[in-house]
């Protein structure tokens, strides 16, 4: 082998390692949380990492955070207002046992957000302030959620997929649903309701909405032992 060859293939192996420890080129480059990984420069995932809370690090401009399957039980009120270039954030199978107030700013860009399978109990009003951006929204399975205030999705104007299917909902007042202008698919079954006025008008809305809302699950969502509307509470 001459040794014009041989230097040629020197440099070609420095290059190739160069380039392979060059930032960005494992997408997150050195930007990416120690436990993560980051297969784009605009994704982090944490799935499955065992964290009890938040890792450190997390690039300020991801705009995809995958964090399900892990035991966090907060994220900080301030969370979004940091992460404001957050579009899909995906927290389903943790311990959240609360979302605190404002924690959604009105700024936010987030398109996709999955709070299912944590540990919900309560949907406040303006628990999601007005994330104009939001169109998917999963907050099903979470056992002890029995609680969703008639506005906790006030200002979610674009709001097309809300999940609330196996919670502990024994009622849910219609308005909650009526003031989502761009509700397409709703899903709320595997909830313990309970026959009162609120439910025959939440059923009542249902079904005169069965139009725009094909996947409505209106035809499954029944109450115990039925007769809805015929005890007014
Ligand atoms: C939820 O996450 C835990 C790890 O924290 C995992 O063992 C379990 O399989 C996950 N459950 C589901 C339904 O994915
Ligand atoms: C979930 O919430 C219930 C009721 O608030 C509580 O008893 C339980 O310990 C919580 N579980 C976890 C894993 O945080």
């Amino acid at each position: 082998m001459s040794p014009c060859v041989c230097w040629l293939q020197l440099t070609l192996a420095l290059l190739l390692l160069t380039l392979a420890a060059a930032p960005g080129s494992r997408g997150g480059g050195e930007n990416c949380p120690a436990a993560c990984l980051c297969p784009d420069p605009h994704t982090v995932d944490c799935s499955a990492r065992g964290l009890t809370r938040l890792p450190e690090g997390i690039p300020l401009d991801v705009r995809r955070l995958l964090l399900s399957d892990n035991g966090i039980p907060r994220i900080p009120a301030d969370f979004l207002v940091l992460y404001s270039d957050l579009v899909y954030l995906d927290l389903r199978n943790n311990t959240l046992s609360r979302i605190e107030a404002g924690t959604l700013s009105t700024a936010s860009r987030l398109v996709f957000l999955d709070l299912g399978s944590n540990n919900l109990t309560e949907i406040p009003e303006g628990t999601f302030g007005e994330s104009r951006s939001l169109i998917k929204l999963r907050l099903g399975n979470n056992p002890h959620l029995s609680a969703v205030s008639e506005d906790a999705f006030l200002g979610l104007t674009s709001l097309r997929e809300l999940e609330l299917e196996r919670n502990a909902l024994s009622t849910l007042r219609a308005g909650a649903l009526s003031q989502l202008p761009s509700l397409r698919l709703v899903r709320l079954e595997g909830n313990p309701w309970v026959c009162n006025c609120n439910f025959a008008n939440l059923f009542a809305w249902l079904m005169d909405n069965r139009q725009k809302l094909p996947n409505g699950h209106s035809r499954t969502l029944g109450c115990g032992h039925c007769g809805y509307g015929t005890k007014d509470l």
